[in-house]
């Protein structure tokens, strides 16, 4: 599949901010989005979800990732990610090592998109490949 139209990646922006705002992050005061296109066509929403402990807080996509896996879907297309202090948006927010991780699991390397947008509204768009190269993967377990 090829990347996502751009009136595509603007509704999956958009939905990343609205999830900006449902952001719980008391402690770290960074605040997070994300949208999750599965390849169907559906949007789950995530945003960050922190915690006293520190340890059991959960990022955006993470979120998004787990509530559309839940919900029955596997195949998924892109994500759009927001984030920033004070619930606004700051520089690109690109996901941490264990989202990607995560992301690996389900998707195909040169066929999920991550896409982020800083606070000129410039975006960025790029494979799960270009974020997780030569990633450890399900087939490396099988004998
Ligand atoms: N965070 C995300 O939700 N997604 C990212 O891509 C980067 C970091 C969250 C985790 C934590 O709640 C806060 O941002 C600061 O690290």
């Amino acid at each position: 599949m090829t990347e996502p139209a751009w009136e595509e990646i603007c509704s999956l922006l958009d939905t990343a901010h609205d999830m900006q705002e449902r952001s719980y992050c008391p402690y770290s005061g960074f605040a997070v989005g994300a949208a999750l296109l599965t390849e169907d066509g559906k949007v789950y929403g995530g945003c960050n979800i922190e915690n006293s402990a520190y340890s059991p807080s959960n990022c955006a996509e993470r979120t998004a990732f787990f509530t559309a896996l839940a919900d029955g879907e596997r195949k998924f297309r892109a994500i759009a990610i927001v984030g920033g202090r004070n619930r606004e948006v700051g520089d690109y927010c690109f996901p941490c090592g264990v989202c990607r991780q995560v992301m690996s699991e389900f998707c195909r390397p040169d066929d999920f998109w991550i896409i982020t947008a800083n606070n000129a509204g410039e975006t960025v768009v790029r494979t799960l490949r270009d974020l997780l190269p030569e990633a450890f993967r399900f087939k490396k377990l099988k004998k």
